[in-house]
């Protein structure tokens, strides 16, 4: 499915099935008042331990939304890996392209979530540093059988690459999540991708626009269009995405009014909702809007795949 296609809302593209490629990470989500500071020591009264990874949550929120999703992915032989089979197989997620890697450990994500429910969030790789290209094309049939593929960067960026452009070449749609913002980020990828989702700062990373005013929002933005990505939507959190579309021009839907109570994988839930509707033959304007209201949602939950949606959910919330 090329991207026009997938994105000109003419109706004529039936349901697809998704790939994700990323990472699986277990969440020890610890609750704060504040986010402490350098060389500060806070108590927290509690601790929960959620199954996590922006790539597996994509799959989760993909999976609840009731899409034909399979996981590409590398965990341990843990017990951490056993929470995250069951949290997807939970959703309907296809687990089957998940790589056990007997000599790795499942990743870990340390996250402090404050009373305004924003977080901050430490991963340890652990396996996910190991997904190799090799690994990649040694599932290439479920490239094959996909319509659309998701990525983010908590892999190494070579498999990313190296995911992208078999995906390109196989005609697939091509859709990156670039959390978090590499330090440096390779041109050669951007010919690959048709739809990108940073936030503010990863957009400001990617670019070097400041991003702070709507002007340099505008102007990074197209910069990110310039080298050729058809679609691209900048999420600004409370207020709203920002987007520059090959095929709907500019626009700025604004965030749904909600209380915050945990921030995690609410950009994780907003790219899993826009791949489920564009996969569908929407148009991104009806995709971003849709995505607006999972990530909604998503936010009023604690947790990463504990809070995704189901879609009786999604409508009846719109
Ligand atoms: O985007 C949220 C996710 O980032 C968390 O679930 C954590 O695992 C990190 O990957």
């Amino acid at each position: 499915m090329s991207t026009e296609k997938a994105v000109n809302g003419n109706g004529k593209c039936k349901s697809g099935k998704i790939l994700v490629i990323g990472s699986l990470n277990v969440d020890m989500v610890v609750d704060v008042d504040h986010t402490p500071v350098v060389g500060e020591t806070i108590i927290s009264t509690d601790m929960d331990m959620i199954p996590g990874g922006k790539g597996a949550n994509q799959a989760c929120a993909a999976g609840y939304l009731g899409t034909d999703v399979s996981m590409l992915g590398a965990v341990g032989d843990d017990s951490y890996a056993r929470l995250q089979f069951m949290s997807l197989d939970k959703a309907g997620v296809d687990t089957s392209r998940i790589i056990v890697k007997k000599d790795e450990k499942t990743g870990v994500a340390f996250i402090t979530v404050n009373r305004d429910g924003d977080n901050c969030i430490v991963v340890v790789s652990g396996a996910n540093a190991t997904l190799s290209p090799q690994d990649i094309d040694v599932h290439l049939d479920i490239l094959d059988r996909c319509d659309m593929v998701l990525l983010q960067m908590e892999i190494p960026m070579e498999t990313v690459c190296h995911a992208a452009r078999m995906a390109k070449m196989k005609g697939k749609t091509v859709i990156l999540d670039p959390a978090p913002a590499p330090a440096s980020f390779p041109e050669e990828l951007y010919e690959y991708v048709d739809v990108i989702k940073p936030n503010r700062t990863e957009t400001a990373m990617l670019t070097g626009i400041d991003c702070r005013t709507e002007e340099g929002l505008r102007k990074a933005a197209n910069c990110l269009r310039t080298r050729g990505i058809r679609e691209v939507l900048v999420t600004l959190g409370s207020e709203g995405v920002y987007i520059d579309s090959a095929t709907c021009g500019i626009s700025h839907i604004p965030a749904r009014r909600v209380q915050a109570l945990d921030t995690t994988a609410a950009g994780d839930s907003f790219t899993a909702a826009l791949a489920f509707m564009l996969v569908q033959g929407k148009n991104i304007l009806e995709a971003a809007e849709f995505a607006n209201t999972v990530s909604a949602i998503v936010v009023t939950r604690k947790g990463a795949q504990t809070s995704m949606p189901v879609l009786d959910e999604v409508y009846a919330y719109m």
